[in-house]
């Protein structure tokens, strides 16, 4: 039987300015998934992580982990934590140590493994994210996808069994993008489970074994990555576009390969006509 990770029942939050950002959303996540959050600006899903590493806790509602309520006393939290690794949006929020190597130190330090065990876990974290070269560098000088990148080291040092990344490619240049779903794809394994919120829809699709749609502080959508995007009402209440390689896919099930070779398309509109110029139906 394949074990559940979380169970969320009736999750309600509501911040103090009275703001509802989680209105009754129940949500099971199975272990060893590799899961694309998506949704529109506003959704919840920064709200949702949170949640799920006990930093934000339930206006109402109840969140299992491994079939067990979470407890927000210090012992509870800090047993979760070691477990459920999250890169936050914004990395500002995530980095205060005064250089790099002590940032991502911090949290493998915490918990309680021999000082070699961190170095090492330390060092081989700075080289999957190709932070070594900065790792004297203030953490407040870095450039964003650098800050980024430092993030994710720190959660990487830890080796949690839970990740959870808040738009971890916003900011990060092709290399980089590539690097850290390289990197995912690495660590990935059945009993590792990943949720990844993005707005990068090409990535979600070629990435996600499950989509998990928010919208106005609900799930509104949770099933395969190719299902959602035939799915035009949960785009448009999400603000999502379809993946190129699934529209292509679409238009060209509908034509022959153009023939003229000298036109060269230069955007994903161009190339469309195109192709559907030869639509044989
Ligand atoms: N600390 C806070 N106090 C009050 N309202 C908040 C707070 N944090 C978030 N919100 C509100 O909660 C709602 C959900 O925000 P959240 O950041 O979870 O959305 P999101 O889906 O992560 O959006 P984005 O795609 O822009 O990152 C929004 O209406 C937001 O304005
Ligand atoms: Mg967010």
């Amino acid at each position: 039987m394949e074990e559940h990770i979380f169970n969320i029942e009736g999750l309600t939050h509501q911040f103090a300015d009275g703001t509802f950002a989680i209105k009754d959303l129940s949500l099971t996540v199975q272990q060893g998934k590799k899961i694309a959050l998506l949704g529109n600006n506003g959704a919840g899903k920064s709200t949702l992580f949170l949640h799920l590493n006990g930093l934000l806790q339930p206006t109402s509602g109840t969140i299992r982990y491994k079939g067990k309520k979470i407890k927000y006393d210090r012992k509870a939290l800090l047993s979760l934590r070691k477990q459920v690794g999250i890169v936050f949006q914004d990395p500002d929020s995530q980095l205060f140590s005064a250089n790099v190597q002590q940032d991502i130190s911090f949290g493998p330090m915490n918990l309680g493994w021999e000082r070699n065990v961190v170095h090492e876990k330390v060092q081989w974290a700075m080289a999957q994210t190709e932070v070594t070269e900065l790792k004297d560098r203030p953490t407040h000088f870095l450039s964003l996808g650098q800050k980024k990148r430092v993030a994710i080291a720190g959660v990487l040092a830890m080796e949690p069994d839970v990740w959870l990344l808040d738009e971890p490619t916003a900011g990060l240049d092709p290399y980089f993008s590539r690097q850290i779903m390289a990197l995912l794809d690495s660590i990935h394994h059945p009993d590792k489970t990943i949720i990844l919120s993005t707005h990068d829809v090409n990535l979600a699709y070629q990435w996600a074994d499950e989509v998990v749609v928010m919208n106005d502080g609900k799930v509104i959508y949770q099933g395969d990555p190719v299902s959602v995007f035939h799915d035009e009402a949960v785009l448009m209440r999400a603000h999502l576009e379809k993946p190129w390689v699934f529209e292509m896919f679409q238009a060209l099930l509908q034509s022959r390969i153009p023939a003229e070779k000298n036109l060269v398309p230069r955007t994903k509109e161009e190339l469309l006509r195109k192709i559907q110029r030869e639509r044989i139906y």
